[in-house]
């Protein structure tokens, strides 16, 4: 009989409906030993709270995330706000015994990070942090790829995340829907708003990343504050491009942006080495590109690999081989590890620490943006 495990949801937006299908549809497929429950959704504003409880079965709705935090039944806090809220909220949650799930980036800087580290463990609470592009099969491929040797010695790891929705400088800052643009509720735009998940990706597969210089840039100035109703300077990167190097000894390239016209979520990767090459694009999740220089000189060439076998990551759990699946199922896979890390005692990744490397390669673009100097990290 699976233990159950009541989740406590603060927020009912994008992340919300991601997590909370998630949470749903879990044990219909993965054996865990658990079985999650919609307790409670927490949110200031209870009517548009009550809707969104209503659509997706949650018991209960509070105006107020402290609620939920200090509530018996509750016993896993899932963080799905904006990142100024994370720390409070994910620190209050540890405090009380509660296990912690928070969306990511972790916190608005890796400074902000630490007491959230640091109270987790002092708890001895589990936690997670929300990179679940990890968990996208094809991707969770590239990683046993690499680590088998198939690619030899790695030479480069490039990835680029592009969207389009922010140019019109009559889109605002701040408030519902445009907290992205503050850089006081968002810590940085597309640094840790989307490259904080291309950096994620790339550490987890091919390791720290030692030194980089970025070139950061703001294109509107000046935007309208949503709290406000008056223009206000922009605070937050609107583009980056950075060169890495990575402990390996492997160079790195990133680049995101929410100003390439006709990207809505473009995320790719591509990773070359001494044996092979590795390619993977977001837009076409359940492929993935590999050129293998092993094969015999005549037959060599990118092989397009539709990564839906029962023997390829998580894809077991689902249906027939040939048969797709998507962007959601990847949150599914990573409440079906967490619940899988609570059953064996062995975490899953990435816990709150092993988190932190994506704030602190963000933190270092955007210091490294604004002086124009290399950064050295400690990987
Ligand atoms: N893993 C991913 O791919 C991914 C994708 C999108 C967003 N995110 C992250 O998820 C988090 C949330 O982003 P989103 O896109 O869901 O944002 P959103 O704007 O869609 O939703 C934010 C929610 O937070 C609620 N909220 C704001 N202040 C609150 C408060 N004081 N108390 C309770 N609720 C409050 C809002 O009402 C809203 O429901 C961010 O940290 C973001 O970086 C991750």
């Amino acid at each position: 009989m699976a233990k159950t495990l009541n989740v406590g949801m603060v927020g009912y937006g994008f992340m919300a409906r991601a997590h909370s299908n998630a949470w749903s549809n879990v044990s219909h497929f993965f054996d865990t030993g658990y079985r999650p429950v919609l307790k409670a959704v927490a949110a200031r504003n209870t009517e548009k709270a009550g809707g969104f409880a209503g659509m997706w079965g949650y018991e209960r709705v509070e105006n107020d995330w402290r609620k939920l935090v200090e509530a018996r039944d509750i016993d896993v806090i899932d963080v799905c706000v904006p990142n100024d809220l994370h720390a409070e909220i994910s620190i209050a949650a540890a405090k009380a015994g509660k296990m912690v799930t928070c969306e990511k980036p972790l916190a608005r800087t890796a400074a902000e990070a630490m007491p959230m580290i640091e109270a987790v463990e002092a708890a001895g609470v589990p936690n997670m942090v929300w990179y679940n592009y990890r968990r996208v099969p094809a991707v969770m491929l590239v990683k046993h790829l690499v680590e088998s040797g198939r690619l030899g010695k790695i030479f480069h790891y490039r990835a680029k995340f592009l969207q389009d929705w922010t140019i019109s400088p009559d889109v605002p800052q701040g408030g519902a829907g445009t907290w992205r643009l503050d850089v006081d509720a968002a810590g940085s735009g597309v640094t840790g708003d989307l490259l904080a998940h291309c950096l994620d990706t790339a550490m987890w597969i091919n390791g720290g990343i030692s030194s980089l210089t970025a070139m950061t840039e703001t294109f509107v100035k000046q935007r309208k504050h949503s709290d406000t109703g008056q223009l206000a300077p922009v605070g937050i990167d609107d583009a980056a491009a950075v060169l890495t190097r990575f402990a390996n000894g492997s160079l790195g390239t990133f680049e995101s942006t929410r100003y390439a016209r006709g990207h809505k979520a473009a995320y790719t990767l591509e990773i070359n080495g001494e044996k092979g090459s590795l390619a993977w694009d977001l837009h076409d999740l359940n492929r993935l590109q590999f050129f293998d220089h092993s094969v015999e000189g005549q037959l060599r060439g990118w092989t397009n690999i539709l990564v839906t076998d029962g023997d390829h990551p998580y894809l077991g759990k689902w249906w027939v081989p040939g048969l797709i699946i998507g962007y959601e199922h990847s949150f599914t896979h990573q409440v079906a590890d967490f619940l899988t890390g609570l059953a064996t005692g062995k975490p899953a990744s990435p816990t709150f620490r092993e988190a932190l490397p994506a704030n602190q390669v963000c933190d270092a673009i955007i210091a490294s943006g604004q002086s124009g100097q290399w950064v050295t990290l400690q990987t």
